[in-house]
């Protein structure tokens, strides 16, 4: 017993004469990482891209970029107040506070939804995904619910919780994949769905029903590709206030395949 309690002892001992980690004394509401989103764009981006995208002698530092090392408030902060030694990057001479302001939005760039505690209930959540907002006609969570848009098992992983609510609110352009189209057949049959493949022989369908078509263009005779997405896009409208809240709080904890996701990035969506 004795000298694993000393251990223990000893461990304790070496935590408490650490030095604390700096954590950001300006907390991390949106006026913060707004004021570090000027500061940034002002000292930064003769390297790193605006608003924190690649530049052409810097890496991306948003979620995009998904390549970053140092992910800690206190290990960016030291990577802006001294540099990293050895690389093009350098210290900012930028005073702590203002450090601290570009921290703030460095670390609101990067966030997907599932980094942020986003407020509402998770059950009510998904009872309006399988409900009044008729989501699980088009996408499905773990194994539940349509095929026409992507599946949205690990969408809290993979998205920011902007580009969710975008989703739900706002008109956006159709990723490939998801281009509605209505095929008519030289017989004269029509099918609806949304295009997954096409090039200048054939064309693959796939209908709200989940069956996937392949069709030969010579027997087609209109492909009409529509320019709008079959993804609804009002639903802080049409949905209570405390709905919409509780359907983006599920959203964001959707998070199957976290790892994968971050290491493959956008391109797995949906798959
Ligand atoms: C002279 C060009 C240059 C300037 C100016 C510059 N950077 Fe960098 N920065 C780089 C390069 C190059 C790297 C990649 C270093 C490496 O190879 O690890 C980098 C890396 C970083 C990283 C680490 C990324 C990671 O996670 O590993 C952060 C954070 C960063 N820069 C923030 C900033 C901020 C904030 C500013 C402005 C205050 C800034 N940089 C200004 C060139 C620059
Ligand atoms: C009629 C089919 C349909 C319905 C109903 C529908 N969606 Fe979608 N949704 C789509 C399609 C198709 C896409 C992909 C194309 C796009 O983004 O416009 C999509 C995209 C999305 C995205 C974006 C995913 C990303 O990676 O950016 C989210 C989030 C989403 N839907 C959530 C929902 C939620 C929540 C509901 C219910 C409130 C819903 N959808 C209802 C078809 C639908």
């Amino acid at each position: 017993m004795k000298p694993i309690l000393f251990a223990v002892l000893l461990g304790a001992a070496s935590l408490v004469a650490q030095p604390p980690k700096p954590s950001n004394p300006l907390g991390d509401a949106p006026a913060v990482a707004e004021s570090g989103r000027l500061l940034y764009n002002r000292s930064c981006t003769s390297c790193h891209g605006p608003d924190g995208g690649e530049g052409a002698r810097g890496p991306a530092l948003d979620f995009a970029g998904r390549r970053y090392f140092r992910v800690s408030e206190a290990a960016i902060f030291d990577v802006i107040k001294n540099g990293i030694p050895g690389t093009a990057m350098p210290a900012s001479g930028l005073a702590d506070n203002d450090a601290w302001r570009v921290v703030a939005f460095i670390r609101n760039i990067r966030a997907t939804a599932s980094d942020l505690v986003v407020p509402g209930e998770e059950q009510n959540g998904m009872a309006v995904f399988t409900g009044v907002g008729g989501c699980s006609r088009c996408h499905m969570i773990r194994g539940q619910g349509g095929v026409l848009g992507p599946d949205l098992s690990s969408i809290g992983a993979q998205a920011s919780l902007n580009r969710l609510r975008d989703a739900l609110t706002k008109e956006r352009s159709i990723p490939n994949g998801y281009r509605p189209v209505t095929v008519t057949t030289l017989k004269g049959e029509i099918f609806t769905g949304v295009a997954r493949n096409s090039d200048a022989f054939s064309l693959q369908l796939l209908e709200e029903s989940s069956k996937l078509r392949l069709f030969d263009l010579s027997e087609v005779r209109s492909a009409v590709f529509s320019k709008q997405s079959l993804m609804p896009h009002g639903y802080d409208k049409s949905l209570s206030k405390t709905q919409f809240q509780d359907l983006l709080a599920m959203l964001s904890r959707q998070t199957r395949t976290k790892v994968k996701a971050t290491l493959q990035g956008e391109n797995e969506v949906g798959r």
